[in-house]
């Protein structure tokens, strides 16, 4: 039986039925997952994703280049914050990269012993929806929301996926949270940015003046990656 089902917040992860036996799809799109996209189009070899600052210390130690942010904010002695653009280097390609941040890394954390784990954002949109629609597999979208809280954008992406997949398959059962992923996004498709506009995190970035990291993250089908989790490493999935 095929079931779609939101997680409008990791805390939600352990609520659904056997979620370790979905394909799980982590949803940052401001800005972890779409940074982690923008990597992997970039050309980075794979990404370790920790949850803490301890952790990503002690590979920064080791001589790891890592990616480390806390709300919003890229912290001192690493290497790369949270923006995407930080990942468009000719510096990572075919690195290895470490990367902690506030939500993004705690909800793979939470998800890393389902069936897959994979990234989704609005730059991968399309490629990760024609991927999940053939698999044989229920779907948990989880969202990372803010601090275990709810947040409108990757619930408006839990919706523009539910809406993609439910036009190209047919599953057995589409949650109330999945229905619910869905209306939002229908209100929200024809101006994504305009929908998102009084949203805590566009506030927060907005006045970090990351307007353009907004921009870039909610464009879409930037690349058709889909970064997969293989032994606590995020790698280029092979389709
Ligand atoms: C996170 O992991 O919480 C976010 O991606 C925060 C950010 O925008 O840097």
């Amino acid at each position: 039986m095929r079931k779609i089902e939101v997680g409008f917040s990791p805390v939600f992860f352990n609520v659904y039925d056997s979620p370790n036996d979905s394909i799980v799809v982590i949803i940052d799109v401001l800005r972890a997952t779409t940074a982690i996209c923008t990597a992997f189009k970039f050309g980075v070899k794979e990404i370790i994703p920790v949850a803490t600052i301890e952790e990503a210390l002690s590979y920064k130690q080791k001589g790891y280049l890592v990616g480390a942010e806390r709300n919003g904010l890229k912290l001192d002695g690493f290497d790369f914050g949270n923006s995407p653009y930080h990942y468009m280097g000719s510096n990572i390609k075919d690195q290895t990269i470490v990367l902690t941040t506030t939500n993004g890394t705690q909800a793979i954390e939470t998800a890393k012993n389902a069936y897959k784990v994979v990234i989704g954002a609005f730059t991968n949109l399309s490629a990760l929806c024609n991927w999940l629609a053939k698999q044989d597999k229920s779907v948990l979208l989880l969202c990372s929301g803010w601090k275990n809280k709810l947040n409108l954008e990757d619930s408006l992406f839990a919706g523009a996926v539910v809406n993609e997949i439910t036009k190209l398959s047919e599953y057995d059962e589409i949650s109330d949270s999945a229905l619910c992923a869905k209306y939002l996004y229908n209100m929200a498709k024809e101006d994504p940015d305009r929908f998102l506009h009084h949203s805590s995190h566009r506030r927060r970035l907005a006045k970090l003046n990351l307007k353009q990291d907004i921009k870039y993250s909610l464009t879409l089908d930037l690349t058709d990656i889909i970064p997969i989790l293989i032994d606590n490493k995020l790698v280029k999935m092979k389709i």
